[in-house]
């Protein structure tokens, strides 16, 4: 999802004259550190993270696709030799039976038989259940939100935010939360089996939904339609996401409070809201027709979002699962991994500004021969908050009773620590971080790769080892390396090392203060990286929200190695057209086929449903601009970026 953000002002040059020691002297510091050294000894040829250096050669680099160029137009551009295919539109029919859509007479029960709007994640889930196929899966895809400019035909924000119907409403909410549609490849072309008895859409209108964890059944979750706090309507805000090793997809509810409206000025609940960003003002007018959506009629719905949902996408009937011990925030993702013990690590971003980085270990141990050991192995467990130091960093426990979560803190029980978690991290006192989003591990390495997106405002006397630049315009991403055990990563370690991957920006611009391990391109430097994906080599895959507005020219999904000499030397493979953001890379198991979701073209001041900056991907008059799933091949048949 797009924030709202304050433009870049002129400043820049008064950064580095104040008291807060420089970018350099942080940068520095740790690239004299002994794992800094090593990670840059590996740089080559290249130096250490050459700013100025010629532009890179191929050579030698496993990454030997043409680079894609910087645009701002209409329609989007990958690298020579690849082809990418729409293959799922907002209000594509899922089912034999659905109707067409009908941009000018949208319904909410059409919609519910419709692929939904602004798709962000994507997981490909193979078919059979288990199997390794890379030729006939699950399409897994979010739904995050409605924009409705360009929604509504005759959009008026005045007319809107007064007299939008119930009937409008409902269609918002069922265009909303997750679609799970099966895909097969057949003679390279990737097609929808509206057959397909998986076929199914999950909204915030009418999945019910089960409440566990130790939040389950907690006085403030309790509401009329739900007084055991156990059961909720429905999942919304739903932006990046994860897997699980037993074959479950995990749903991230990210910005939930833009649904909710009411005074939040006073109540019982009213500095959990202003700590969590409920701010009342409803960019849904969802609370005018729908009590739960009503901050003051039902002051409890809103804590049943925020929390990650899980979703078994092999059985059609399977009722999804909010699992409140891993917290609740502005949920960016959730990514997990099986550590050396067994036990599983899931890792997570809260994406605000000066907000923090999670991950979860579960109690008990996954058996991979038994996938139903899996079965609500997420429900215990220990959830803990990053603290970055210049050397090392820390995994500190979130856990009631310990430390400062205790009575005296208003904490009366496990329930508050998850609910409030927040508050929380602040009291352990864990790192802000510039909008944490994608957390995810590399599987080939082990390193999990924290993906900043940008924090415009961050103060020069905020910066710190982790987030060395204040203001940070153009993002950056960390890696955290945990211990190896046995010889394999220990991701249930409470202390570990880290590096930068890469130091957004242009490096040729001294204002940016970019760092890059080589030589990048003109057209491969990277700004507000988003989500990360590793292809079956383990090279990271990295889309971009906000370069439109940092930098001009569109969102864009690059690559880079993560090992040897060209190590986060991102490189450009696709421009997505204007107003848009690239969400959700997913591969296929043998990397042949990765699937983007191209986020809210068209969405730019002044653009409409009546008059959009582009039609992308229909380029009808009859067709408003809709956010679409690419299926990206080679044309040769190969492997991704090779
Ligand atoms: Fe929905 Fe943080 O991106
Ligand atoms: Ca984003
Ligand atoms: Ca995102
Ligand atoms: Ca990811």
């Amino acid at each position: 999802m797009r924030d709202f953000i304050k433009k870049p002002d002129a400043d820049l040059c008064a950064y580095g004259t104040q008291d807060a020691p420089p970018i350099s002297q942080i940068i520095e510091t740790r690239l004299t550190r002994r794992g800094a050294l090593k990670g840059l000894a590996a740089a080559g040829a290249y130096g250490l993270f050459g700013c100025a250096a010629p532009a890179p050669k191929p050579a030698g680099s496993s990454l030997t696709f043409a680079e894609s160029g910087r645009f701002l137009d209409e329609t989007h551009h990958v690298a020579p030799g690849y082809k990418a295919d729409v293959l799922l539109r907002w209000g594509d029919p899922l089912h034999a039976s659905a109707p067409a859509f009908n941009p000018q007479q949208q319904t909410a029960a059409a919609q519910e038989q419709q692929f939904g709007a602004n798709n962000d994640y994507i997981a490909f889930m193979p078919l059979p259940r288990g199997s390794n196929t890379s030729t006939r899966g699950l399409l897994c895809v979010n739904h995050e939100y409605v924009l409705a400019p360009m929604m509504w035909p005759g959009y008026s924000p005045a007319e809107y935010a007064k007299s939008a119907s119930r009937e409008q409403c409902e269609t918002e909410m069922a265009a909303v939360g997750h679609s799970i549609v099966e895909i097969e490849n057949r003679g390279g072309q990737w097609t929808v089996n509206h057959a397909s008895p998986y076929n199914r859409r999950i909204s915030a209108r009418s999945t019910t939904m089960r409440i566990a964890g130790p939040a389950a059944g907690h006085p403030r979750l309790s509401t009329r339609a739900d007084v055991s706090g156990r059961r909720v309507m429905g999942t919304l805000a739903n932006c990046a996401g994860g897997t699980t090793p037993w074959g479950t997809v995990l749903t991230a509810e990210e910005n939930f409070q833009n649904s909710f409206s009411g005074d939040v000025g006073s109540g019982r609940e009213a500095a959990a809201w202003k700590r969590m960003g409920i701010d009342g003002r409803g960019r849904n007018p969802w609370g005018r027709h729908f009590d739960r959506f009503n901050l003051n009629k039902e002051p409890n719905e809103v804590n049943r979002f925020g929390w990650i949902v899980e979703i078994d996408p092999y059985d059609p009937k399977s009722v999804p699962v909010k699992r409140t011990a891993l917290g609740r925030c502005n949920q960016e993702c959730a990514n997990t991994v099986v550590s050396h013990d067994g036990r599983v690590a899931l890792y997570k971003g809260d994406d605000k500004r000066m907000e923090y980085v999670y991950k979860f270990v579960t109690r008990d141990a996954y058996d991979l021969a038994k996938p139903d050991t899996g079965r609500d192995l997420l429900d215990n467990g220990t959830l803990y908050v990053a603290r970055f130091a210049q050397d090392k960093m820390q995994w500190l426990p979130l856990v009631f009773g310990q430390g400062p979560l205790t009575k005296a803190n208003g904490f009366e029980n496990q329930g508050d620590v998850v609910i409030d978690s927040r508050r929380a991290a602040d009291l352990l006192g864990a790192t802000p971080m510039d909008r944490p989003e994608d957390v995810e591990v590399n599987p080939a390495s082990g390193r999990v790769y924290v993906v900043c997106t940008f924090n415009e405002n961050r103060k020069p006397d905020q910066v710190d080892a982790a987030n060395p630049r204040g203001p940070n315009r153009h993002g950056h991403i960390i890696e955290i390396i945990p211990p190896v055990v046995n010889g394999k990563p220990d991701h249930t370690a409470t202390e570990c090392a880290w590096e930068f991957f890469v130091l957004g920006g242009d490096p040729k611009n001294a204002e940016h203060r970019a760092r890059y391990h080589g030589p990048v391109s003109p057209s491969g430097w990277i700004a507000a990286p988003d989500n990360i994906a590793f292809d079956p080599k383990g090279r990271a895959w990295i889309s971009t929200d906000g370069q439109d507005d940092f930098v001009g020219f569109a969102d864009s999904l690059y690559a880079a190695e993560t090992s040897g000499p060209h190590r986060g030397v991102t490189r450009n493979f696709l421009s997505c057209p204007r107003g848009a953001e690239v969400t959700g890379p997913a591969f296929t198991p043998d990397g042949k086929t990765l699937f983007l979701a191209i986020q809210h073209p068209a969405d730019e001041k002044g653009s409409t449903f009546d008059k959009p900056s582009t039609r992308w991907p229909d380029f009808r008059a009859d067709m408003p601009p809709r956010s679409s799933v690419l299926a990206i091949t080679k044309a040769d048949g190969g492997e991704i970026g090779s």
